[in-house]
């Protein structure tokens, strides 16, 4: 049984109970965050609760995530995973619990706080070598989607779209370009120079996004981040997402049309091998685990 932490106090997860008039329940109204550990390490913590606390303020629900620091560690540790070599904590933070009104409720309301922790499967090595297929949706969602809000209904439209068209991604596109996948960042490499979409509320800035970037430039490679049109993804040699839950994604189908050569490409392997010895180093030096 799983151990998980509502406002405040450590429970079993049956006995993790919200009131219906939870304002996350009713209205969306709340901000969530996915941090990784690798070995028990977590990776980049501090610019997961940044962003947060970036996203906390963009929706003026008091709530300080430094707190949430502990609550990462003890949950890793109340359900054994430790040592497990990747696993995932999930926090959403709600406006709290008051009659169902459009407005902010008046008088001071206690956010809802909820998280908890799982091991994280990534997918097997030979299915990761074949590469993985995704199809282009319509990007419906609202105009910030910089803002990790919990509403979630477009991206869960459009990755049930991808699940019946028998692909794993969903490729989110808006006005003939290319923004990002249902619960991930995307790349593709043009000409040699591997792309992605700038920051702007139309993304999210991914940490993986950033990782990513910061891996290209030390494997002096060209990168650029401007938006990618639909069109020219015909003639990419490479295409990949990057996410918490994501890591690095190798492309290899986009509505049924090959990218490239139709298999992982080199510089998706190069990245792929950069990104799996930084977090292990990570996870070795005990760097992140703040
Ligand atoms: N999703 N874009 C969207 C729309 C996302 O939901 C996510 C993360 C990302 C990648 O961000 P990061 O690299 O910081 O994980 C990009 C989380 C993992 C989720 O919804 O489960």
């Amino acid at each position: 049984m799983s151990t998980v932490y509502l406002n405040g106090s450590y429970v079993p997860k049956e006995e993790a109970l919200i009131p219906v008039d939870d304002r996350g329940f009713l209205l969306s109204d709340g901000i969530y965050e996915v941090t990784p550990a690798y070995a028990g390490r977590f990776f980049r913590m501090d610019r997961h609760l940044a962003r947060m606390r970036r996203g906390l303020g963009e929706l003026r629900i008091a709530f300080d995530p430094e707190r949430l620091r502990e609550v990462h560690r003890r949950l890793l540790a109340d359900n054994g995973l430790e040592d497990e070599e990747v696993s995932i904590v999930y926090v959403q933070v709600t406006r709290g619990v008051a009659p169902r009104t459009h407005a902010f409720p008046e008088g001071r309301v206690e956010p809802t706080v909820y998280a908890f922790a799982k091991a994280f499967q990534r997918p097997p090595r030979e299915a990761w070598e074949q590469g993985f297929a995704a199809v282009t949706v319509p990007d419906r969602r609202w105009a910030r989607v910089d803002i990790k809000s919990i509403a979630l209904l477009p991206n869960v439209l459009a990755q049930q779209a991808a699940a019946e068209a028998g692909a794993t991604d969903a490729l989110l596109v808006k006005d003939g370009v290319a923004i990002e996948g249902a619960h991930s960042n995307f790349f593709a490499v043009l000409g040699g120079t591997v792309v992605t979409h700038p920051r702007s509320n139309a993304i999210l800035p991914g940490i993986t996004r950033e990782y990513v970037l910061e891996l290209v430039d030390e494997l002096g490679l060209p990168a650029e981040e401007r938006p990618i049109q639909l069109e020219e993804l015909l003639g990419a040699e490479e295409a990949f997402f990057t996410g918490t839950t994501t890591e690095i994604r190798p492309t290899v189908r986009i509505d049924g049309r090959a990218v490239g050569e139709g298999r992982p490409g080199p510089i998706t392997k190069r990245i792929s091998e950069a990104f799996h010895e930084g977090v292990r180093a990570t996870a070795a030096a005990g760097v992140g685990s703040a």
